[in-house]
């Protein structure tokens, strides 16, 4: 990413920049850790978070990850600001250019949005979501996540269940995945695939089992409630029964598979309780890595790998 200005996608990434990232992202991590867990690299820097769609993950992290980097970080809820006046998105993203921000964070609920902006403004873009297209952070930290609990990213099988068509972090994580050589599994109801993966390097199931067979990482998807149209799942209890994962279905996987979820979880939806609070699950070492995989964006784009000047983490 070091050559690029925004982080817009996994798409467009190489293998070595997403290495970068997450090898810079391991320096920070162990800042998080410290007493103080601040460091002044963005210090005199401007980073605007505005979200369009709800967050508690994405949201929180990015504004630790300005502030533990000593940038001056605003947030932007879309409830508060002047878009309920009508105002469009690139008025609103202009408006905040004109106070001089380096990174502008956007979250929203159209696919594209932020490429959009991109080519607009001066400032650096990041994409926290893209309606169920991008939500390249996510994929970066789910691969931190994942390269920590397994020592490597190379030739993993990877099995992603249950929302598929409506998740941009399925999509993202295929994409990452695939550049080390990953077997993508995606898997659930034929419903909530997607028709078209001919983007994807993925295999597609629409039976759990045969899907994790073999599987060294189990990420499991939330059902997008509020982007499902009825038609599309008869009941979440037969959802649950069919493609939930629990004790048993887990079973499936290898014996030191790991368990993830980006959150929020529907508790006994798609995931069984147990399984969510057990001893494979992985669910908070992410929220955790997502802190430190922002600080590493944020200062790839804003700081000394950036075009400004900051002092590397010390
Ligand atoms: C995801 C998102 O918003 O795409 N959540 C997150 O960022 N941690 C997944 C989801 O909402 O289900």
């Amino acid at each position: 990413m070091s050559s690029q200005r925004h982080l817009l996608g996994i798409r467009g990434l190489s293998r070595a920049e997403v290495v970068s990232i997450l090898d810079q992202a391991e320096v920070f991590f162990e800042v998080s850790r410290r007493p103080v867990r601040k460091v002044p690299t963005l210090r005199g820097k401007g980073v605007i978070n505005l979200f369009f769609e709800a967050s508690t993950r994405t949201r929180t992290s990015f504004e630790l990850a300005g502030k533990r980097l000593s940038a001056d970080v605003v947030n932007i809820s879309t409830s508060t600001s002047s878009v309920t006046k009508g105002e469009t998105l690139l008025d609103t993203v202009k408006t905040l250019e004109a106070m001089q921000p380096d990174v502008i964070v956007i979250r929203h609920s159209s696919s594209g949005a932020p490429h959009y902006v991109s080519e607009r403004v001066g400032c650096s873009i990041v994409n926290a979501g893209d309606g169920a297209h991008e939500h390249p952070t996510q994929a970066l930290l789910d691969a931190f996540t994942i390269r920590r609990a397994k020592g490597t990213l190379d030739k993993l099988v990877v099995t992603i269940c249950g929302d598929v068509l409506h998740s941009r972090v399925a999509r993202s994580n295929a994409l990452l995945l695939s550049l080390f050589g990953c077997e993508v599994r995606f898997v659930g109801p034929r419903t909530l695939l997607p028709r078209d993966v001919g983007g994807y390097d993925v295999k597609v199931f629409d039976r759990l089992e045969p899907a994790l067979e073999g599987a060294d990482v189990v990420m499991v998807l939330r059902i997008q409630r509020e982007r499902l149209d009825g038609a599309l799942l008869p009941s979440l209890r037969e959802y649950s029964k069919t493609f939930g994962i629990g004790p048993r279905t887990l079973a499936y996987a290898k014996k030191d598979a790991i368990v993830m979820h980006p959150g929020p979880m529907n508790r006994g939806v798609e995931i069984d309780p147990s399984v969510a609070d057990g001893e494979r699950s992985s669910v908070l070492d992410q929220v955790e890595a997502g802190v430190a995989v922002r600080m590493a964006v944020l200062y790839q784009l804003a700081g000394e790998g950036g075009d400004a000047h900051g002092a590397a983490a010390s």
